[in-house]
């Protein structure tokens, strides 16, 4: 029977801990990549990412193998994304699995964010296979790393294959244990469809492919289907599975991973965590956990140049077909013009959107600082939610004001407890809880705001802990905290898009630092302009940029000819990112200058 031959499995690890490696190796052992056509690090598939390192889009790829049983399995691999910001996309994908390897550096041991997401392969019942990677490294010390995959993790590692994807060590072990160990898939294969999306791609000829597992019954070409959640039909033109090149089949059924085509114009309709089911036989229940992602973090994106504004609504409407997690809405800004507020999981998700749009739409763009929502209850008894700081009302009209707090775990060597406490503290944090996994290391618990985290904590953390710390975090709830809103006046004129909440009690010294730095971003005009940092009426802050003097623009005219071409160049490249509010040239850094002032 199919259904017994089917593992479908996850990797589960550490950023660098050595998944796409891993993943490579195992497509090349079970023989699914030629040779030629073999492209380092298959899974990854972005150019992107691949720069970042990280893994972005979900990809699963069916693999044949033999076993030493001298049987035929099939086994589907499922990738999921490494990163905090995509907890809900790799509970998704973990969904779809029975197993998934746990895979931990030699060298590095068990990481926080590593733990977070073995926490969701264990409440989706996954059979956890712990693999000890790069065991070749000099500073491996896999008898260590076994303990604490035991301490800290609780699962058995006696049994724990010690790799090196590098080297090819282990290989083998692996996969035979994902056949013995891993479970084949339950579902039933007579009742009516049931398939679980866990990403989505937007193909410009085929529309949008589905990637899914079918949990019960068979998907088949021209069959008509129905997503439960958006309650949208559509009917199915393709089948198909990644091996990993695309191949068409006639069907898929229970237990199995692949993608189906259906002439879906829109992600939307296609939401991660979602059941498709058979529009004439449906199921009489969704599969379980399906929740709308909701953006965490909001900021403005604006075209440099307004006559692009049209290109960066189709370009938002592309990535928001191929991330159903982005979220977008026109709106106005007066110094920066027509724009969209956009909405995203964390701030790595928002530079990778941002830097998708110039590099693979071509469009330089302008964003602001980023925002979380606020509630704001208002004296007239009313609550609004606002997402950007220029909407937060006057100050006689809020009674209160409450904001996003998240629970973050950070985990790091004994040494840096102290280091990492006063950052919290910094942040604004409430200490909860500290304990110690072993003799030299500390899982630290705070309560922080998220829109500290949203500024640079996660850089601050990293550097003031020689990127020894690990961090995770959830969202809590929110909380009363005494905020006000802090506008820049540049020439006199107060610019919205500069505009940020702050704690009543730094707002004093945001505000100093902010106009500050405001001063060495602004180039200098060719008159005086005063910047100043305003809290409702009252100036707290001001610095003024003084006006170019005539001999400076001629001494730069003057001299060598290739100077002067280099000087034109670079007020060429400074041009894309710049944006005149009123009479001012203002550049793009100066709308994150906000983000870096502690
Ligand atoms: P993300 O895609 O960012 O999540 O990282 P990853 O977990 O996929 O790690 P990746 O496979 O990119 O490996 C990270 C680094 O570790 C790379 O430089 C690899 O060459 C290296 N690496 C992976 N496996 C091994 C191993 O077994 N031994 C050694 N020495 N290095 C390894």
């Amino acid at each position: 029977k199919k259904q017994a031959m089917i593992r479908n499995f996850s990797i589960i690890a550490h950023i660098d801990h050595g998944k796409s490696t891993l993943a490579d190796r195992i497509l090349d052992s079970t023989g699914a990549i030629q040779e030629r056509e073999k492209q380092e690090q298959f899974l990854d598939k972005m150019e992107l990412e691949r720069e970042r390192g990280i893994t972005i889009k979900l990809q699963s790829v069916r693999l044949p193998y033999r076993a030493k049983d001298g049987q035929e399995y099939i086994l589907n691999l499922i990738d999921t994304p490494g990163h905090v910001d995509f907890a809900y996309e790799v509970s998704r994908s973990l969904q779809a699995c029975e197993g998934a390897l746990l895979v931990v550096d030699a060298a590095q041991g068990v990481e926080a964010q590593t733990l977070a997401n073995v926490y969701l392969a264990m409440e989706n019942d996954l059979e956890i296979l712990p693999v000890i990677n790069k065991i070749d490294l000099p500073s491996a010390e896999p008898e260590r790393v076994k303990q604490e995959i035991e301490d800290v993790v609780g699962l058995d590692a006696s049994d724990a294959v010690l790799a090196s994807a590098k080297s090819g060590i282990g290989i083998d072990e692996i996969l035979e244990q994902v056949v013995e160990m891993v479970p084949p898939p339950d579902g039933d294969p007579d009742a009516p469809l049931r398939a679980l999306i866990f990403d989505s791609l937007y193909d410009s000829y085929k529309g949008v492919i589905v990637y899914m597992r079918v949990v019960d019954g068979t998907v088949k070409k021209g069959m008509k289907i129905r997503m439960m959640a958006t309650d949208t039909t559509f009917e199915v033109t393709e089948v198909g599975a990644y091996t990993p090149h695309p191949v068409i089949l006639d069907e898929l059924s229970v237990g199995e991973v692949g993608f189906i085509v259906a002439s879906i114009k829109n992600v939307r309709d296609t939401r991660v965590g979602d059941t498709i089911t058979d529009a004439l036989n449906p199921a009489k229940e969704p599969l379980p956990g399906y929740r709308k992602v909701n953006p965490m973090v909001f900021c403005g994106v604006y075209p440099v140049d307004s006559s692009d504004y049209e290109d960066l609504r189709e370009a938002l409407e592309k990535l928001e077909l191929n991330d159903a997690s982005l979220s977008y809405e026109a709106e106005t800004s007066t110094a920066l013009g027509f724009g969209f507020r956009c909405g995203f999981l964390g701030l790595l998700h928002m530079e990778i959107i941002q830097e998708r749009i110039e590099r693979e739409f071509n469009i330089p763009i302008i964003t602001t600082a980023p925002s979380v929502i606020y509630k704001i209850f208002q004296t007239d008894g009313t609550v609004i939610e606002i997402e950007n700081p220029t909407l937060m009302p006057e100050t006689q009209k809020i009674d209160h004001v409450e904001e996003p707090y998240v629970k973050a775990s950070i985990m790091v060597p004994n040494d840096f407890v102290g280091t990492v406490m006063e950052l919290c503290q910094n942040k604004r944090g409430n200490y909860v809880d500290m304990k110690y996994l072993d003799e030299n290391r500390v899982n630290i618990v705070y309560e922080l705001p998220l829109a500290e985290i949203v500024y640079d904590f996660f850089d601050q953390l990293k550097s003031s802990t020689k990127g020894y710390a690990s961090f995770d975090y959830e969202l809590i709830g929110y909380q009363t905290s005494h905020l006000v809103k802090m506008d820049i006046l540049l020439n006199g004129e107060s610019v919205d898009a500069l505009s940020f909440i702050v704690h009543r009690d730094r707002a004093y010294h945001r505000g100093r630092i902010l106009v500050e730095k405001l001063k060495k971003l602004i180039p200098r005009q060719m008159f005086e302009v005063p910047i100043q940092a305003a809290i409702g009426h009252k100036i707290v802050a001001r610095e003024t940029i003084s006006a170019i003097r005539k001999n400076v623009l001629a001494k730069c005219y003057g001299g060598d000819i290739s100077r002067k071409r280099k000087l034109l160049e670079k007020q060429k490249e400074g041009k894309k990112r710049m944006k005149s509010v009123g009479n001012v040239e203002v550049p793009q850094e100066a709308f994150m200058a906000v983000l870096q002032i502690d």
